[in-house]
C-alpha cells in the first residue's frame, strides 16, 4: 500500500464490450492505477442460481491489466439479483413498521438471513477460487457500505443471542434496560424484539443494544466473507465505510478486522462546509485507521449534492479535496464512477468520465490530476502529525440518538463538528480518538458532549490530565454510563470530581437563543446551572436566570488543567477563550516513520494571494522554495522538507 491510488469504481457490465478498449485507454491518459470492479455485478456475474458467467470479467481484468491498471476487485453482495429474492423471500428486510420491502433497487437483504449470509459467502468463494491468481488484481473489497438495517424475525432471533452473550441473565438485562419503567420486565427471552414501530417513546438501552448488535452482526458477515478470500489470497481485504446517523456500524471497531481502511466521502456542503467536512472525514478515517494510511474509496468527481441540487465542483475543486484527504492520510483519490451512467437510478451522478465524454473540462482536470499524483508519491506511508485530539464515541451518538433527550438541540455530531471546526478554521490538524485511548502524545484533548461514559474511559481521561494534559471538556458530557443510566449525585456524573464542578440543573436555551458571557462571548443552545467546587472561574453568565454564575471553569490536577465548557461556543467565542486565530490556509503535515522528512500540505482557501513562510521543494511544480511560498487564490501546494 506504498503508493497513491488513483481511479475509482468501473462498472463495464453497464456499457457494450465495445465501450471497454476505450475505457482503458482514457484510464491510461488520466493516470488511473486502480479500478474497482463488480460492486454491483452479483445479477451479471451469476445470471441464475448458482450458473456463473465470468467470461466477460475475464476479458475485463485481461484488458485493464494490460493497460496497467490495478484492480480492486469487489465481493457484489450489496444487491443480490432479483432470483435470490424470489427464492428468499424471509431475506427480503423489513423496516421498523414491520412493511416487507421489495427488490427494485440495492441493500435488498436481511444480514441475519442464512440464506442470504450463504449465498454471500458462495459468490465470494466463486470469485476467489477464479481470480485469486490474476495478475491485475491489487487488493479485495468485500460488499459496499455495510449499514443496511433490517427489524425482521429472523433479526430478532439473532438479537436475544447476542443479548444472552452481552447480559447472561434476564435480571442483568432487565436492570440494564430499566425495564421496572413502564412494565417492561422480561421473563422469557421470546418475549424481547427489535426496536420496531411501537405507541411511544422506545427504551433507550434497547435502542442503543439494536445498533451494537447490528454492527457485530454485520461485522460477522463481513468476516464470513474475509475468510473466503483469505483461504486463497494474500492481497489486502477491506470494505468502503459509510459514515451517517443510520449507519449502525462501530467503524473504530472494525479498522482491526480490514488491512486497510477505506471511506466514501461526499459532502453535504456546498460553500466552504464542502472543504470542512472533507477534513473532518478524513481526520476521522486516520483515527479508526489508528493513525496509519488509509484510503479514499469514493468521492464524486463532478458534484456536490446538498440533497436538494446538485452543485458543480468548481475549476480545481475536485484536486483540493482529493488532495486535502490524502495530506489526512489517505493513500490516494478514489471516486464513484469511471463512467457515468446512461440510465439507472444514479445515471445524474457525475463521473471521471462525463455524459459529454472525454472532451470536457471535467475529464481535464481528471487527467491534470492524475498527472500530479505521481509527483507526491514520496508521501504515501507517511504519518499525519496532530498535536490536539478531539474524542469520538459512536455508541455516544447511537445513545444521543435513541433517548428522549432534555432538549431536541442536543446533537452529538454537530457538537463534534463544532469542536474539530474551531480548531480547523485556525489552521490546527486534530486526530479523532476513543475516550478510552492512551492520549499522552496530545497536548490538548478536547471531549464534545460526552453524554456516555464507561468508569474506564472517566479514569483513563483523568490519568491523562494527572499526568499534563489538557482536557477541555463540553456540555452535557459524562452524564450515563454504557447502560444509558444517569450517574447520581450531580451532573456531569462522571467528570464530576476531575473538573471541580456540579450541575444540579439544565438551562437549555431555545434553538435560537443566545445567552452572553462576560469575555464578551456567547452561548448557545444550552446553558447549566454550574457550581464551581473545586474550579476557578473563566467566564461566567451575563443576564437571566443564571446571571452570575460559572459559564466556563478550569482547574489544576496534578501536572495538567481540566477545563469545562457548559455551553455551546462558537468558533469566535472557542478562538477567545482558547487563544486561537483564524487562518485562510488549511496547513497538514505528514512526517516519515524517520522523523527525516516533513511534507507540508498547504490549502488556500481565501480568494486573495497569500504569502506562507515555507522551505523545502515544492512537489508539484519541483521548485525550490526557500523562506516564503505564494499561493494564488484557491491555490496549493506540496512542500518537502527535511
Ligand atoms: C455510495 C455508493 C456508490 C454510489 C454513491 C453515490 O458511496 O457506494 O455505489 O451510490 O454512494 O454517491
Amino acid at each position: 500500500m506504498t503508493r497513491l491510488w488513483y481511479g475509482g469504481d468501473y462498472n463495464p457490465e453497464q456499457w457494450d464490450s465495445s465501450v471497454w478498449k476505450e475505457d482503458v485507454d482514457l484510464m491510461r491518459q488520466a493516470g488511473v492505477n486502480l479500478v474497482t470492479v463488480g460492486v454491483f455485478s452479483w445479477s451479471s456475474l451469476e445470471p441464475s442460481p448458482g450458473e456463473y458467467q465470468f467470461g466477460w470479467l475475464d476479458q475485463v481484468l485481461d484488458l485493464l491489466h494490460a493497460g496497467g491498471v490495478s484492480v480492486d476487485l469487489a465481493t457484489p453482495t450489496a444487491s443480490p439479483p432479483p432470483w435470490f429474492s424470489r427464492l428468499h423471500p424471509e431475506a427480503l428486510p423489513v423496516t421498523p413498521d414491520g412493511v416487507r420491502l421489495t427488490h427494485g433497487s440495492r441493500d435488498t437483504y436481511c444480514a441475519c438471513a442464512p440464506a442470504y449470509r450463504s449465498a454471500a459467502a458462495g459468490i465470494a468463494r466463486a470469485l476467489v477460487n477464479r481470480y485469486d491468481n490474476h495478475p491485475a488484481l491489487a487488493m479485495w473489497h468485500v460488499h459496499n457500505e455495510y449499514g443496511a438495517v433490517c427489524y425482521c424475525s429472523l433479526a430478532a432471533d439473532r438479537f436475544r443471542d447476542w443479548l444472552r452473550e452481552r447480559y447472561g441473565s434476564l435480571d442483568r438485562l432487565n436492570a440494564a434496560w430499566t425495564t421496572a419503567f413502564w412494565s417492561q420486565g422480561y421473563a422469557d427471552w421470546q418475549d424481547i424484539q427489535p426496536p420496531r414501530s411501537t405507541q411511544y417513546l422506545v427504551n433507550p438501552t434497547q435502542f442503543l443494544d439494536y445498533r451494537r448488535f447490528w454492527s457485530d452482526e454485520l461485522l460477522k458477515a463481513f468476516l464470513e466473507q474475509k475468510a473466503e478470500i483469505r483461504e486463497r489470497s494474500s492481497l489486502p481485504i477491506t470494505t468502503n465505510v459509510v459514515f451517517g446517523g443510520w449507519v449502525p456500524v462501530n467503524h473504530a471497531q472494525w479498522a482491526s478486522a480490514v488491512d486497510i481502511v477505506a471511506i466514501d466521502h461526499y459532502p453535504s456542503r456546498t460553500d466552504l462546509g464542502a472543504e470542512e467536512q472533507t477534513a473532518f472525514g478524513a481526520d476521522l478515517a486516520r483515527s479508526w485507521a489508528g493513525g496509519k494510511p488509509w484510503l479514499l474509496m469514493e468521492q464524486a468527481a463532478g458534484a456536490l449534492n446538498d440533497g436538494q441540487r446538485l452543485h458543480a465542483k468548481e475549476p480545481g475543486r475536485m484536486a483540493r479535496h482529493s488532495l486535502s484527504h490524502i495530506a489526512r492520510g489517505s493513500n490516494g483519490a478514489l471516486f464513484f464512477q469511471w463512467r457515468a451512467s446512461r440510465g439507472g437510478s444514479e445515471m445524474y451522478h457525475s463521473a471521471l468520465v462525463p455524459h459529454a465524454g472525454a472532451s470536457s473540462r471535467l475529464f481535464r482536470e481528471v487527467a491534470d490530476l492524475g498527472s500530479v499524483l505521481p509527483r507526491l508519491e514520496e508521501v504515501a506511508d507517511s504519518q499525519v502529525v496532530a498535536e490536539v485530539a478531539v474524542l469520538w464515541d459512536v455508541e455516544c451518538w447511537w445513545a444521543m440518538q435513541g433517548t428522549h433527550l432534555p432538549s431536541s438541540s442536543l446533537d452529538y455530531l454537530a457538537a463534534v463538528q463544532d469542536a474539530h471546526r474551531h480548531y480547523w478554521r485556525a489552521g490546527v490538524t486534530v486526530d479523532f480518538a476513543a475516550p478510552s485511548a492512551d492520549l499522552s502524545s496530545y497536548k490538548l484533548v478536547v471531549v464534545p458532549s460526552l453524554y456516555l461514559i464507561s468508569d474506564e474511559a472517566a479514569a483513563s481521561l483523568a490519568a491523562y490530565v494527572e499526568g499534563g494534559g489538557q482536557l477541555v471538556v463540553g456540555y452535557f458530557s459524562g452524564i450515563v454510563d454504557p447502560d444509558v443510566q444517569v450517574r447520581l449525585g450531580g451532573y456531569p456524573g462522571a467528570f464530576r470530581s476531575l473538573l471541580g464542578v456540579r450541575v444540579e440543573e439544565f438551562h437549555p436555551l431555545p434553538a435560537d437563543g443566545v445567552v452572553e458571557l462576560s469575555s464578551g462571548g456567547q452561548g448557545r443552545l444550552w446553558s447549566e446551572d454550574v457550581e464551581a467546587v473545586s474550579a476557578e472561574v473563566v467566564d461566567r453568565y451575563v443576564g437571566g436566570v443564571l446571571d452570575g454564575k460559572p459559564a466556563i471553569t478550569r482547574r489544576q490536577v496534578g501536572a495538567g488543567t481540566a477545563w469545562y465548557v457548559s455551553t455551546s461556543v462558537d468558533s469566535e467565542t472557542a478562538a477567545g477563550i482558547f487563544g486561537l486565530s483564524p487562518s485562510e490556509v488549511e496547513t497538514v503535515r505528514r512526517r516519515s516513520g524517520s522523523g527525516d522528512t516533513t511534507w507540508t500540505f498547504l490549502f488556500n482557501h481565501g480568494d486573495a494571494e497569500v504569502v506562507v513562510p515555507a522551505d523545502g521543494v515544492e512537489l508539484i511544480s519541483g521548485v525550490a522554495v526557500d523562506g516564503e511560498l505564494s499561493l494564488p487564490g484557491g491555490g496549493y501546494a506540496v512542500v518537502r522538507s527535511p
